[in-house]
């Protein structure tokens, strides 16, 4: 099949580099000249695994690159919308970019083509997309619209695409559902787990991709729902941390507890810091401003998304418990990302925390596998520290923050940490390791939703189970520690 996928940001990227990767001839349109000159040098733009192989296995052959939408769509039979959607001031989705696509296809649409958006869009866009291209020119025998929600988390996108747990095609005629179950046929026949250059997924059930058809209204707000419902997730297994925290109560074993029932599953049940990212804040924004539309006041959402905006505060307020006074101190933070295995600082609860210890004064040492780049493009330069390593940027602070569940940090040497850390003092918002392990280490551990870790040679001096726990100033445990 001949595919073109318009918006070639993170979605559209990875999106046609899979489409690639399943067989089809794609072209992978945007608006930056210069960007699409990256790409047809060879340069991959994003951080996500698997695309820099897959972006050399099919450059120049499946995979073209070009800036003419007219190009792209006049020698494809199916289009993909992946340009951003971004939040408007009133907290809608800003769909300007779709509507200026779907204006530029019309003007090269004939024959039967069709038409899919692939974005995070409102419910009913389909609709307004329809009546646009016929607006803007299309004639209406020549194309059929669809909506096909894309389901990717950065960092294991390209696994996320092509060994998914369903694949959504939201469909209201023949052509649409005919040419989006051939596009999708490798997966779900299976076809492509047959291949030998298959791109590796060790954790895959299935042999077969599941698939479910619905109307594109239902498919529009499946995407909508997914999101708000795991932002809901989270928001509701922080609640709980909360409580958890101020009786002494510990989130792990309760999670281990209510995530083993399996209507509730496991999954996405992390306490921390609160979601950030480029998806969940304003997918749930938007999802409430499209409930509010249809008259439908869903408050459910207003409350996930106060829980996620007080964690960081709650987190800041540890901070200042453990360490007394703020201004004038020094703390090394590991984790600037939204999440790990990401270069993404958007929405990042890491950056904002930074951005708040800074106006309280404190001088910070960073340290992110992937992120730094593109936090000096939004944190002030003056007081922040960018480190080489972990143990860089622990050197000679008076704690150390974990703000990133990047895998490399639940993994350090916890005795050096504590030898290059002026005071013996973790505080994790995304309660990377067991208390008991941090304290053995000779460190005072706060987490989320867990008492305070104090090492034995000062349980004395500190009362267990207590979220506002006031512990003794540094100074008093430092020799405590000593040798
Ligand atoms: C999300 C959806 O998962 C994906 O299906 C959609 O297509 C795009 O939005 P993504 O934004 O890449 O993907 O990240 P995700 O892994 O879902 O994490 C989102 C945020 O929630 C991160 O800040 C993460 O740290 C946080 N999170 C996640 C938690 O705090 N606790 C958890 O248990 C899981």
């Amino acid at each position: 099949m001949r595919i073109a996928v318009i918006g070639s940001g993170y979605v559209g990227l990875v999106s046609a580099a899979c489409f690639a990767e399943i067989g089809h001839d794609v072209i992978s349109v945007d608006s930056d000249g210069a960007k699409i000159a990256a790409l047809e040098r060879g340069e991959v733009p994003i951080h996500e695994r698997f695309v820099p192989e897959l972006l050399s296995r099919h450059r120049g052959g499946r995979l073209r690159f070009s800036t003419s939408v007219k190009e792209a769509v006049s020698t494809s039979e199916a289009v993909f919308i992946t340009v951003g959607t971004p939040q408007s001031e009133t907290g809608e989705a800003d769909l300007s970019f779709v509507d200026a696509v779907a204006r530029e296809i019309a003007s090269a649409v004939h024959g039967s083509k069709v038409i899919i958006e692939k974005s995070t869009v409102p419910v009913s866009t389909c609709d307004s997309l329809r009546q646009t291209l016929l607006l803007s020119g299309a004639h209406p025998g020549s194309f059929s619209v669809a909506s096909n929600p894309e389901f990717l988390r950065e960092g294991t996108a390209v696994t996320d695409f092509l060994y998914p747990d369903r694949i959504v095609i939201g469909v209201d005629d023949e052509l649409s559902t005919s040419v989006l179950r051939a596009i999708y046929k490798p997966l779900i026949s299976g076809s492509y787990y047959g291949q030998e250059t298959v791109i590796p997924f060790s954790g895959y059930a299935h042999k077969q991709a599941p698939l479910i058809v619905t109307n594109a209204k239902s498919a529009e707000l499946i995407k909508h729902a997914s999101n708000a419902f795991l932002a809901m997730k989270i928001s509701f297994i922080n609640a709980i941390a909360n409580i958890s925290e101020s009786v002494g109560a510990d989130i792990e074993q309760i999670c281990a507890g209510i995530g083993s029932d399996s209507r509730i599953g496991p999954k996405f049940l992390n306490a921390g810091i609160g979601y950030g990212g480029s998806c969940f804040p304003k997918d749930v924004q938007a999802f409430y401003a499209v409930a509010n539309q249809c008259n439908y006041d869903f408050g459910l959402l207003t409350e996930v998304m106060r829980i996620n905006a007080e964690q960081g505060p709650r987190f800041l307020k540890k901070v200042k418990s453990a360490l007394w006074t703020l201004r004038g101190k020094r703390l090394a933070v590991l984790g600037v990302a939204f999440k790990g295995d990401t270069d993404d600082v958007r929405e990042s609860p890491a950056i904002a925390i930074i951005q708040t210890l800074l106006r309280e004064g404190v001088q910070v040492q960073v340290y992110d596998p992937a992120a730094m780049p593109k936090a000096k493009d939004v944190l002030p330069s003056k007081d922040v520290v960018y480190a080489n390593d972990p143990y860089e940027a622990a050197a000679n602070c008076d704690a150390l923050l974990i703000l990133t569940e990047w895998k490399e940090f639940s993994n350090l040497d916890l005795r050096r940490i504590r030898l290059l850390l002026k005071h013996p003092i973790v505080i994790d918002g995304r309660n990377l390791y067991p208390t008991d392990r941090m304290t053995s280490a000779g460190l005072i551990y706060y987490s989320v939703g867990r008492a305070v870790g104090v090492p034995e040679p000062m349980s004395s001096i500190a009362r267990h189970g207590d979220a506002g726990l006031q512990l003794p100033l540094p100074t008093v445990i430092r020799p405590a520690v000593a040798g």
